[in-house]
């Protein structure tokens, strides 16, 4: 495993749509634990590929520090409810706000094998599922802030 640099806002890297991931090898197992090694390096809650340089649909998250989730090609397939949240960004030094979210979401995506899994997620959980999944798009939690974050 190895550390990543992480990619800051102003780099145009960050506005991009990420790929599918379609092979399920070797190099996207790195990634992951690249991803995840640098995630906790920064002492984040989650991190998307995009925030390391790569454009690839792939997301670690790690609410507490001790939960461990991996996410490649997510998809949230229904949500309900809101919740105000409050985020920050490793990709968005400095800056806290607050953002809506979904309060429930379910989410539909594939482990590092190719295997194909459900995840309902709730709360903080889903919040950080929302947040990281935007990356994918090129979206950043600054985008959606409320009024009087700073
Ligand atoms: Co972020």
């Amino acid at each position: 495993m190895a550390k990543r640099l992480i990619v800051k806002v102003g780099d145009e890297l960050l506005r991009k749509r990420s790929r599918e991931v379609t092979e399920f090898d070797g190099r996207l197992g790195e990634l992951l634990d690249d991803m995840r090694e640098t995630m906790i390096a920064a002492d984040g809650v989650g991190l998307a590929a995009p925030q390391v340089g790569v454009l690839k649909r792939a997301v670690v998250i790690s609410p507490d520090g001790r939960d461990f989730y991996e996410f490649v090609n997510p998809v949230i397939v229904s949500s309900s409810g809101r919740q105000i949240c409050r985020e920050g960004c490793l990709s968005v030094p400095g800056i806290s706000g607050e953002v809506e979210r979904p309060k429930k979401i379910e989410v539909l995506a594939y482990d590092r094998n190719g295997k194909r899994f459900v995840l309902n997620a709730e709360g903080f959980l889903a919040d950080i599922c929302c947040h990281e999944f935007d990356h994918l798009d090129g979206v950043l939690f600054i985008d959606k802030m409320l009024p009087g974050g700073r």
